[in-house]
């Protein structure tokens, strides 16, 4: 299938991780969202592994937590040792309460409020990731206030297009994102970080986009920070120790994408960094990346209740289903690809083309056009594969529909990850 993890059993059923679908969902109910703990371990150990064997001792990931942020995930990358992205104060309380040290955080985003940049302060947050320069003001009057001298690392743009869906583009220099090297405003910013008595500069990011399958953009990119830190040098003595890649490895959604091979994506990688170290006698940074999607998007399934389907002669079949875009609005926003299939009935003929709705009240909720399954009665269990990333963070309440519930697989059975909302928690706020 997709992906190793997923297998049909003798019954015909779709198994994650071993575990029949079926079975899940008449215990736990639907919608419900199943993660393989095994393989976000095994994708956290192939950046490790490989990062560590390209780019030498002190390089690590750091999990890029926007993909998928709770307690669960957090105790998951203290236990493998890796680092994360996080870009707000909310998944920054989210890791400490799961018990992270922050020191090996990276702080993101573009509008950092005081608020942010002082509750990161305060809870040892390794990096931030400076996105401009009144956001630097407000580190270093903060810093000094508090009488520290605060770690950061500049967000720079390099101009690279990695061409893949434009709202999850953002290394090109016009973007809301960074301070671009073609206009010279990185040189400017890196002496006036310099200049900042309560600021040390430790090094420089880059983040070119999402799902991105091709390899070249990347090593573009790294190929033009690494000249960056050199001219950089050059210009101001300033040597940068930290050099992070940001995240973008593309996910195989459906059969039609490929299946990339991480570890030899960060080999050739590696391949660039080494000839532009060895060209411009700078030293070795450490090398960080902040993979997201990689690392949870295929540990996961999302299981639906058919609820019944509509044929329009002339027009289209539609299935609906009892979640949709409040669990997963990425094909209304993206159009993104998925997966589809009928998991009570694996190995029946998919001979019924169809368009899966959502229940909310708009039009635009639908999970997937023109997919082939087996025609589905009221009451099947219909699955949407490779939800790991950006589905349960991006999830809303639109229409008052309790969030999903969360499980996970491990050898010894299925846990809890995230309970499911109850209408309690609807109306928890509400005065
Ligand atoms: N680092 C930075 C600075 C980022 O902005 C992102 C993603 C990542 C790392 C992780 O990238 P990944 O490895 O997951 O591709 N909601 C969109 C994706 C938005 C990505 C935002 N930034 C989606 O559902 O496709």
């Amino acid at each position: 299938m997709l992906h190793e993890n997923l297998t049909i059993n003798d019954l015909g059923h779709l198994c994650i991780a071993g575990a029949d679908t079926l079975l899940l969902a008449q215990k736990h109910g639907t919608p419900l969202m199943v993660m393989d703990e095994q393989r976000i371990r095994r994708n956290f150990q192939i950046y490790k592994g490989a990062m560590a064997k390209y780019f030498g001792e002190g390089s690590f990931p750091a999990f890029a937590s926007k993909s998928f942020s709770c307690k669960y995930i957090y105790r998951l990358a203290r236990e493998e040792n890796v680092g994360i992205d996080i870009v707000s104060s909310g998944e920054l309380y989210t890791a400490l309460e799961a018990g992270f040290n922050v020191e090996k955080s990276f702080f993101h985003g573009n509008n950092k409020t005081d608020f942010d940049i002082e509750y990161g302060i305060d809870n040892g947050v390794g990096h931030f990731v400076v996105d401009n320069m009144t956001e630097l003001d407000s580190i270093d009057r903060i810093a000094r206030k508090k009488g520290i001298i605060q770690p950061v690392i500049l967000r720079l743009t390099p101009g690279i297009d990695p061409h893949t869906h434009a709202s999850i583009t953002t290394g090109q220099v016009d973007s809301k994102f960074g301070i671009a090297i073609e206009t010279g405003q990185a040189d400017d910013a890196v002496r006036y970080t310099l200049s900042k008595a309560n600021i040390r500069l430790d090094g420089f990011h880059c983040h070119i986009g999402s799902q991105i399958f091709d390899i070249k953009p990347f090593c573009d990119a790294a190929r033009l920070m690494i000249k960056y830190i050199a001219e950089i040098k050059e210009k101001t003595g300033y040597e940068a120790g930290i050099l992070n890649l940001g995240g973008g490895f593309g996910v195989r959604y459906i059969p039609s994408q490929p299946e990339l091979d991480y570890e030899e994506f960060i080999r050739l990688i590696s391949e660039f960094i080494n000839l532009e170290i060895e060209a411009s006698k700078i030293k070795r940074p450490i090398i960080i990346m902040e993979p997201g999607r990689s690392i949870v998007a295929d540990s996961c399934l999302t299981l639906y209740t058919v609820g019944g389907t509509k044929e329009i002669p002339g027009f289209k079949n539609y299935v609906s289903v009892d979640g949709g875009m409040p669990d997963n609005p990425r094909y209304a926003l993206y159009q993104s690809d998925y997966t589809v299939c009928l998991a009570s009935r694996m190995n029946d003929k998919n001979d019924f083309k169809c368009t899966v709705a959502g229940r909310c009240c708009e039009s635009g909720d639908l999970l997937q056009e023109n997919v082939d399954i087996p025609k589905p009665q009221r009451g099947e269990i219909l699955a949407v594969l490779v939800t790991g990333a950006y589905n349960y963070s991006m999830a809303s309440n639109y229409n008052r529909i309790p969030r999903p519930k969360v499980v996970g697989i491990r050898d010894t059975g299925d846990f809890e990850i995230i309970r499911r909302e109850t209408f309690a928690d609807l109306t928890k706020n509400d005065l």
